[in-house]
């Protein structure tokens, strides 16, 4: 008999655009886990509202991070891919949760923390920012997945999302399964091109970021002006040579070479030839991807697969709904 395959699930959020950092951190591991696990991918649509953001570059980024996750290999006939907002479930457990969460431990999520310390006026926060760890939540619980794989940044709201779990089952009867993160070894936290010592972000700066649909002549001037570190050594030495470190995880990432053999080939290399040689794997990697972006996004596909799969979660979503529903008392209890 076939062994029954544990479930997975993860999300992007479709706000500026997709970083390397999200394709390393992230989607690579997507792709790993598909034939081996029960995979649900979706695009946090509901999320990108948590910070304001115009409706048309909201529609372009969805439309682009679908096509990225097609063109990277995501199979939408071993995967389920699917918007977030398709599901209304997301909304709904996720003000279920809202309710079941309290003030303090949303203050302490250190994204929110981050996101909101550039914003001088407090009365300005969105509410969206501070509850969606909440919505994140509800996003994982609807599906009983055993497996979140997601970037390090991410941990501490699945963290969370195991202790409202199990704050739930134990207030009203074992409902949800308490799920766990999956964080890659390698590249779980790409850092900025131009400051090393921070995470590659979407919103941060952008002479750091490479991003996954620009143009490639860009791409490779960003890592050639990469910040390196005093020294001439090519080692991984993430507390002394972060930047340097930083590149060799990059390269050791795209190309699957262990990073000890790129040690070892790149002995004696100058930092310029090293940089050059990163740009290129980099640069020839993302030429595939964005041509396969184009590809596919001219074929007219992809509104088809998102509707098979928004169907695909609602048959889920919503008899774990019904359970919740039921068991806090908004329905009959039969
Ligand atoms: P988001 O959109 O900020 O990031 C998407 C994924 O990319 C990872 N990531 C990185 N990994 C390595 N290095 C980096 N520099 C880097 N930057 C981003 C993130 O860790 C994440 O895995 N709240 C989530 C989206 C979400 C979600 C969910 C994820 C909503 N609901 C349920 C999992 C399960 C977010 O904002 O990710």
């Amino acid at each position: 008999m076939e062994e029954t395959k544990k479930r997975m699930i993860s999300g992007i959020k479709p706000t500026g655009h997709l970083t390397l950092g999200n394709y390393i951190g992230a989607i690579k591991q997507f792709i790993k886990y598909q034939d081996d696990y029960e995979l649900l991918v979706f695009i946090a649509d509901l999320h990108a509202l948590t910070l304001p953001i115009d409706p048309k570059e909201l529609r372009q980024n969805t439309k682009d991070l679908i096509s990225v996750y097609l063109a990277c290999g995501l199979d939408p006939e071993k995967v389920v891919l699917f918007k977030q907002s398709d599901v209304h479930e997301h909304a709904e457990l996720g003000y279920i949760m809202a309710c079941n969460s309290n003030m303090g431990e949303l203050s302490r999520m250190t994204q929110y923390k981050d996101k909101t310390q550039k914003i001088s006026n407090k009365e300005s926060i969105p509410t969206g920012i501070f509850i969606y760890p909440a919505l994140m939540a509800a996003d994982i619980l609807l599906y009983d997945a055993d497996y979140v794989p997601v970037g390090i940044d991410q941990k501490q709201h699945v963290e969370l999302t195991r202790d409202l779990a199990i704050r739930f089952n134990s207030h009203y009867s074992d409902t949800f399964k308490v799920p766990e993160p999956v964080i890659n070894k390698q590249g779980a936290k790409i850092a900025s091109l131009s400051a090393p010592e921070k995470k590659m972000s979407k919103s941060e700066s952008d002479k750091g970021t490479i991003y996954l649909l620009e143009d490639l002549n860009v791409i490779r001037k960003k890592i050639m002006s990469a910040v390196t570190d005093l020294g001439h050594e090519i080692i991984y030495d993430p507390e002394n040579k972060p930047g340097v470190s930083n590149l060799l995880v990059i390269k050791s990432s795209l190309s699957g070479i262990a990073i000890s053999d790129l040690e070892k080939k790149y002995e004696g290399m100058g930092y310029g030839e090293f940089k050059r040689d990163v740009a290129d794997t980099v640069c020839e990697h993302l030429k595939g991807l964005q041509d396969k972006v184009r590809e596919i996004q001219s074929s007219g596909a992809i509104d088809k697969i998102l509707a098979d799969g928004a169907a695909k979660a609602s048959y889920l979503a919503s008899k774990k709904l019904n359970k919740v529903y039921r068991k806090v008392g908004l329905r009959a209890n039969k």
